[in-house]
């Protein structure tokens, strides 16, 4: 079991990924920049951003203000829908290296799939994004390349095609959203499933039967529900820009929920999520 925040999963091409991912979805720019710094200078080492988060620019200067070295940090961004394409996948690329002022990516996601409620031609379109994939990995310009929100249909037509087979799938995982299949595709194929949302964006920790476990381990909502994630050997992403919870939810690696209490969590129904479906959504 993972016992800090520096300690990894290894990824199916050998690439060591720290087993604790710092979010930055919805930080303004400003936050994103501060959180960004606290988050390293507290330990993290392993950042995660997205083009549509609109804060690259922010993450970057985050990284750099904080003094850590660029290759002591383990970055992820993600490919927006309205780039999807060879050529469009690859000049995207170049812009987030631009904002991030960098000139690689540990790690570079599809960040959602096109799906058949949207594209007739769904499947060539994320096969055609995937190539623009493959050629930077190979070019050495990402360490890591993978998917994210891929359902079990967007994979299997993306495995028969691919030459490269993603080393991630980042998908929403907290209680009461498991996603069974999708992990058990992804894992069949190789892939480290990253958790996203693991407290729900904040929607868990108003759950009293998951208020009153954590108590029984001294330790907060947020703490048992990222403990829950790496109990899965999955890989929480954590996001705040509060700097006590930024330091609150790295301290996770103290204690082991008991079996009898992973099981319990994985029965919890739903009790709400996102709601985002890549089979509808609108984006
Ligand atoms: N691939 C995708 O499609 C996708 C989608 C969504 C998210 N993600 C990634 O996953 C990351 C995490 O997901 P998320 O942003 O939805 O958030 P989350 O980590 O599930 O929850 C963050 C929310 O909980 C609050 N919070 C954090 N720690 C807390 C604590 N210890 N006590 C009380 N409240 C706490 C935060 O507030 P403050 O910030 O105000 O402190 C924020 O409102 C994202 O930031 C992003 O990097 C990826």
């Amino acid at each position: 079991m993972k016992k800090t925040v520096t300690d990894s999963y290894v990824l199916s091409n050998g690439v060591k990924i720290p087993c604790l991912g710092f979010g930055t979805w919805q930080s303004p720019p400003e936050e994103a920049a501060a959180s960004v710094r606290h988050a390293l200078l507290a330990g993290y080492r392993h950042i995660d951003t997205a083009a549509q988060y609109g804060n690259e620019p922010d993450v970057g200067r985050g990284i750099r203000e904080s003094g850590v070295a660029r290759e002591e940090i383990f970055l992820t961004s993600k490919l927006w829908n309205d780039e999807r394409g060879y050529d469009t996948t690859l000049r995207a690329f170049e812009k987030s290296l631009k904002n991030l002022g960098t000139d690689y990516l540990d790690l570079y996601l599809i960040h959602w799939p096109a799906a058949p409620h949207r594209f007739s031609d769904w499947k060539e379109l994320n096969g055609s994004t995937w190539r623009a994939f493959e050629k930077l990995y190979r070019d050495g310009y990402i360490r890591a390349i993978g998917i994210s929100n891929f359902l079990p249909h967007h994979l299997k037509p993306l495995l028969e095609t691919c030459e490269i087979v993603p080393m991630v799938n980042q998908i929403e995982i907290h209680p009461g959203m498991l996603q069974p299949e999708a992990v058990k595709a992804s894992e069949e194929a190789g892939m480290l499933i990253e958790a996203w949302s693991p407290l729900g964006t904040g929607r868990m920790l108003k759950n009293e039967s998951l208020i009153a476990l954590a108590k029984k381990y001294g330790k907060s909502a947020a703490q048992l529900c990222l403990r829950w994630v790496l109990q899965h050997d999955y890989l929480p992403l954590a996001k705040s820009v509060t700097p006590s919870r930024i330091e609150e939810n790295m301290d996770i690696f103290d204690f082991t929920i008991s079996d009898e209490d992973m099981a319990y969590i994985d029965a919890m129904p739903y009790f709400g999520g996102s709601g985002f479906d890549p089979d509808k959504v609108d984006f």
